[in-house]
């Protein structure tokens, strides 16, 4: 185990789910107080009652008045947001022509307008306080691009340079932003918007073909580089885009 979070704030998006969710473990078993934010309802509150935490919000990070409303709730509640985790994430699996104006929306509202609404949000509590931590997720595909998920990969290098951006306007604020660029995660979006759900089979004939690790991550694997963005062994770090993706983007 890395450095304790003991006294601070976290607010981790997406944390129904996959990397949000195990995010919210590793923080929560790091002693922080954390606050998790999901569209899904139901599925929050079951990770949230696993972690003993009330501090939930249900809702879409598409809308802004959201964003800013969770953001005033936890300043309400613990006076400050630490750190910003912001794993929300959708995919559709189509190229351009398969894209309606609703399904580049609904990516582009997820991907990156959330991501910009709370990362805003919280980043004027954060220069008033002296400091502050966001980690967003990327993704291999916001640097190299694949075929057959352009909004996605459109949304995901909009992700890298936001990460950038927000770094240098805020280096002199003690901020710090980084992103990690997962590779190929075993969570629900790994099966999400297909016409079947690839088998164990399939999923390894994946991996053999593209990973030169040939194996799948673990939504853990990538949680423990996101604490350790977070924590002050990461002090000198600042806009950078950290791939954990076994080498995917290597070659
Ligand atoms: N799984 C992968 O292989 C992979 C690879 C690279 C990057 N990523 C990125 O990692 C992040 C986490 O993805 P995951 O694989 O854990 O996916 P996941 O589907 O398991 O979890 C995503 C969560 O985001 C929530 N969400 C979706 N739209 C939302 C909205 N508008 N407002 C609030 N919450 C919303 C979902 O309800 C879900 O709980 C995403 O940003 C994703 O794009 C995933």
């Amino acid at each position: 185990m890395g450095e304790t979070f003991a006294g601070s704030v976290v607010l981790v998006t997406g944390a129904a789910s996959g990397m949000g969710a195990a995010c919210a473990r590793e923080f929560a078993s790091r002693a922080a107080t954390v606050c998790l934010l999901d569209l899904d309802e139901p599925r929050l509150r079951t990770v949230a009652n696993e972690l003993g935490t009330n501090s939930i919000f249900g809702g879409d990070v598409s809308d802004s008045a959201f964003c800013a409303s969770t953001i005033d709730a936890i300043i309400d509640r613990f006076g400050k947001i630490d750190i910003l985790v912001n794993a929300a994430g959708t995919i559709h699996r189509a190229d351009a022509l398969g894209t309606s104006n609703d399904d580049w929306r609904r990516v582009m509202g997820t991907n990156i307008d959330g991501m910009f609404y709370l990362c805003r949000a919280a980043l004027g509590h954060m220069v008033d306080a002296g400091g502050g931590v966001i980690i967003n997720f990327g993704s291999i595909w916001g640097g190299v691009a694949s075929a057959g998920s352009t909004a996605y990969c459109v949304s995901k290098g909009a992700v890298h340079q936001l990460t950038k951006a927000l770094a240098l306007d805020h280096a002199e604020d003690n901020i710090r932003v980084n992103a990690v660029a997962p590779g190929e995660v075993r969570t629900p979006m790994l099966l999400a918007e297909r016409e079947t759900a690839p088998t164990e089979y399939e999923l390894q004939a994946l991996a053999d073909a593209t990973i030169p690790m040939k194996r799948l991550a673990e939504p853990e694997e990538i949680a423990k580089v996101v604490a350790f963005l977070a924590s002050a062994d990461a002090s000198y770090m600042t806009g950078e885009i950290v791939h954990v993706d076994a080498g995917y983007t290597a070659r």
